[in-house]
């Protein structure tokens, strides 16, 4: 903290969302910030309710903490209000007024254009909504009268919380083999999901930030279609209990074992001072649960620290449950 962006280190879904729940509730976050848009499902855990979030940031749990939609995003205003009401942040949204729209037409065009069917799109509309807002026709979040109370200017807001030394968490979506530019291209979503562009999509600058917080799952998943190194068959994936669906589009999520080239690839772009590791107990038994470090068994320690000394950064949260407080916290 004071200002951490957190990004996914391959195809979404390593959990971005149960690491942000915890450190806003552990941390009392002053302001989360989400990038991205609707495509990506950031799922939370918390007093054994299920949250899958498209738009709302995930420390909403948090019932102090300021939540923002950066200027870059693409609102899908629908599930907006649905979230809104649902996790009951009405009067501690905010959305950018420059945030653009996903209108039903971006749907529609997602799931009927032969080409991004092919890529396994999530069908949300996000790439066409995305197209939209390069041609310049876009509508933007100022032009629709249902989001007139919650408009903002985001990135002053952030960059005056930072300078009074607020606790900022910037939250990134998917993950860097999903970016436009450094992930598996053309199988990818339609923007870069690197930390620089977080940054960018919220309106903070690089010199602003004090850590780059990338987040591994134990194993790797991906749903599309894609190279994925290392993949498992479906009933393999079944057997070692890593088999997924996804929490967006309920698709089934390919799986593969932990790949440390990709890892490196992804400190190294994302510029990460500090990593997570979720689904610990899905890789190893007797890790349900834990909440120190000491009570690990042998070999998943050992994972820990191969993680370490080939990425170069320090794994500072390990995950051991669903729950956004089931976490092993090596901060200090
Ligand atoms: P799009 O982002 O909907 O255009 O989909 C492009 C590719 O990114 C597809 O392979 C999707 O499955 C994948 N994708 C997009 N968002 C997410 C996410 O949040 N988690 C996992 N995969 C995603
Ligand atoms: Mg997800």
């Amino acid at each position: 903290m004071p200002c951490t962006v957190i990004a996914g280190a391959f195809w979404g879904d390593e959990g971005k969302g149960k690491i942000i729940s915890y450190l806003a509730l552990k941390d009392r976050l002053d302001v989360c910030v989400r990038t991205g848009s609707v495509n990506a499902a950031h799922t939370v855990w918390y007093q054994g309710k299920r949250h899958a979030l498209h738009m709302v940031p995930a420390a909403f749990v948090y019932e102090k903490c300021r939540l923002l939609i950066g200027a870059g995003s693409n609102v899908h205003a629908a599930q907006f209000f649905k979230e809104v009401e649902e996790t009951n942040v009405k009067n501690r949204i905010g959305v950018d007024y420059q945030a653009s729209i996903i209108e039903e037409k971006h749907s529609t065009q997602d799931k009927t254009t032969a080409h991004l069917k092919s890529l396994g799109t999530t069908g949300w509309g996000v790439g066409p909504a995305i197209e939209e807002r390069v041609r310049r026709t876009a509508k933007l979040a100022k032009d629709i009268p249902e989001l007139q109370p919650y408009l903002t200017d985001v990135a002053p807001e952030v960059n005056h919380a930072i300078e009074a030394s607020e606790k900022v968490l910037l939250e990134g979506t998917q993950g860097l083999m999903l970016s436009l530019f450094h992930g598996t291209y053309p199988y990818v979503t339609g923007r870069d999901t690197s930390a620089s562009a977080i940054c960018s999509e919220v309106g903070v600058g690089p010199t602003k930030v004090d850590d780059v917080l990338i987040v591994f799952k134990a194993f790797m998943t991906r749903v599309g279609t894609g190279t994925l190194p290392g993949e498992l068959t479906k009933e393999e994936a079944l057997k070692r209990g890593w088999f997924e669906t996804a929490a967006g589009t309920g698709r089934e999520r390919r799986s593969a074992p932990f790949n440390f080239e990709l890892a490196k690839k992804a400190v190294m772009v994302n510029g990460a001072t500090q990593a997570a590791v979720t689904k610990l107990d899905i890789l190893y038994q007797g890790c349900k649960g834990a909440r120190t470090y000491d009570e690990l068994p042998r070999e998943a320690e050992q994972f820990i620290s191969e993680i370490e000394k080939r990425t170069g950064v320090p794994v500072l949260l390990i995950g051991t449950g669903p729950e956004a407080l089931d976490i092993i916290d090596r901060r200090k």
